[in-house]
């Protein structure tokens, strides 16, 4: 009796389970239909600065290079920035638009590098924004966070074996100060880890930011009490823009430049910024190469 009304069941149930059976396959396909849209997306905090617009292109430029056919967008991260360009008349995405434009266009997978050198506020900041995407319904599938210059130890080291070649050659007497950006976030201490990495190698590099510590008037002391009479400033951060021409090397008295002047120290500001130096520029390609792997493409 049991095993008939088994057999009943069976016989009604069967031919859904084949329904199912037939429809599985269209449902799979269906799912598969949204093939794959990789893509990628630089931000840098922006730059106001024309002449430090064009380290910001190459960069973009290096990526599609180094990812060919993957269309590569570009974001500023700094809303200050954007609303002072596009009083210029130039128009640069947020994080947030370059990602939702993209989710628009039906990217699944995309790998978000930040132009960064620490992982400070902009960094952390960048990096909810990206993951939000792959959370929203309709938003895209992957996305993956590369970290900035200096996150690891090893990026640490990897960055100060970049910089010291390419720093400008100086003799006894001479120091070279780079200027890091500086934040009141914790991820500050990257630049103090950093200058132990560079005195490994060289006495004479000194790593000094504009708005947190160590600040200039940090280590002017130690510059006079190391008999250093000239000091080439050399920007930390992605480009040589506003910090590097008026902070670092600005006629005001406040500036770098006019301290190390009222100080007996000659300043010669070098206006290079990591982005258009191959070696450094090369690290952050790395770890956006290492996000990007992290998709499973
Ligand atoms: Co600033």
């Amino acid at each position: 009796m049991r095993f008939t009304a088994g057999r009943a069941i069976m016989r009604a149930v069967l031919p859904c389970l084949l329904g199912l059976a037939l429809a599985l396959p269209a449902f799979a396909g269906e799912h598969k239909s949204a093939a794959p849209k990789h893509g990628i997306l630089l931000v840098a905090f922006g730059t106001s600065v024309p002449e430090a617009t064009p380290a910001i292109e190459a960069l973009k430029r290096d990526a599609e290079a180094a990812f060919p056919g993957v269309p590569v967008r570009l974001a500023y991260s700094s809303h200050i920035i954007r609303d002072k360009i596009e009083k210029e008349g130039i128009r640069k995405n947020s994080p947030a638009q370059a990602l939702a434009d993209m989710a628009a266009e039906g990217f699944t997978d995309v790998s978000v590098q930040s132009l960064q050198t620490i992982p400070g506020r902009e960094y952390t900041d960048v990096k909810a924004t990206a993951e939000l995407f792959a959370h929203m319904p309709k938003g895209i599938r992957h996305v993956s966070v590369g970290r900035p210059l200096l996150f690891l130890p090893e990026d640490i080291a990897a960055a100060a074996k970049a910089i010291l070649p390419v720093l400008p050659k100086h003799a006894r007497g001479e120091a070279v100060i780079l200027m890091g950006h500086g934040t009141e976030h914790p991820a500050n201490a990257a630049y103090s880890a950093l200058q132990l990495e560079l005195w490994k190698h060289d006495k004479s590099v000194f790593v000094c930011t504009v708005e947190s510590k160590p600040a200039i008037e940090d280590i002017i002391p130690q510059l006079k009490a190391g008999h250093f009479r000239t000091a080439y400033l050399v920007p930390f951060m992605s480009v040589a823009g506003d910090h590097a021409h008026n902070d670092m090397a600005g006629p005001e008295k406040d500036s770098w430049a006019s301290r190390l002047s009222a100080a007996g120290i000659t300043p010669k500001p070098v206006f290079v910024g990591l982005g258009s130096r191959p070696t450094v520029a090369r690290l952050w390609m790395d770890h956006l190469r290492e996000a990007d792997k992290a998709l499973g493409l």
